[in-house]
């Protein structure tokens, strides 16, 4: 079974509080998802793997580290996944990027695709899916799908927010993927949205609400 990675760190908490206040404008809002998902990043590539690298400092020769082949994509899910891509890509700056373009229904509250771009390769990287928002699951289990039928293998879902019932459904669904968050909130209300959350993470990054 997959894991659920909640990362709890006082810096995220405390940013991500700062995002969920109602008064925090779209500005402030992209910044703070920008810098949480650098922090978060650490914990998704904890584990990358590492090969020798021999180098001269200044002072002598030396065997280093450096991070080895494997090679990643990040694959936002659009629209809201965007927001953290740049900072992903401040941490990993060789990273490709591949778009995935959902939108959840607002009666089905089912997801619909509508695009789909991805590096040539994308079967052979670690793909690190991102979308603030895990609230039915729904989005991201299609991701993921999609993801898998071009032959991905390695996958990691990294999300700001989730509710528990989105985390059941991936988990049910893709036991193979492990979850990355920051926050699991206590349920869905009636319209599907996380609560408490923060709103619909699509508006208020590209304030269109
Ligand atoms: C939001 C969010 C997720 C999805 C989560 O996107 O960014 O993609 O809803 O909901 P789910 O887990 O129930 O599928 P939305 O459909 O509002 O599109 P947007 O990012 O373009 O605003
Ligand atoms: N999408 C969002 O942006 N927010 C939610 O709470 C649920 C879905």
């Amino acid at each position: 079974m997959a894991q659920l990675h909640v990362i709890d760190h006082p810096m995220i908490q405390h940013k991500l509080t700062i995002m969920r206040m109602k008064e925090t404008g779209s500005k402030d809002f992209r910044e703070l998802l920008k810098e949480i998902s650098l922090l978060m990043g650490y914990e998704v590539t904890r584990d990358i793997a590492l090969e020798d690298f021999p180098i001269e400092t200044p002072i002598c020769p030396m065997t280093a580290k450096r991070v080895s082949g494997r090679k990643l994509a990040i694959v936002p899910i659009l629209r809201a996944g965007i927001g953290m891509v740049e900072g992903l890509l401040s941490l990993i700056p060789v990273a490709r990027v591949g778009h995935i373009g959902l939108y959840r229904d607002e009666e089905t509250h089912k997801p619909v695709v509508y695009f789909c771009k991805l590096p040539a390769d994308i079967q052979t990287r670690l793909v690190i899916l991102t979308d603030p928002m895990l609230a039915t699951g729904g989005s991201a289990c299609d991701a993921i799908a999609m993801l898998k039928e071009r032959g991905c293998k390695n996958i990691r879902l990294m999300c700001l927010v989730a509710a528990p019932e989105g985390v059941e459904k991936v988990r049910t669904s893709h036991p193979d993927v492990d979850i990355y968050v920051a926050a699991v909130d206590e349920k869905l209300n009636e319209n599907a949205y996380i609560v408490p959350g923060l709103g619909d993470a699509g508006d208020r990054i590209f304030g269109t609400k």
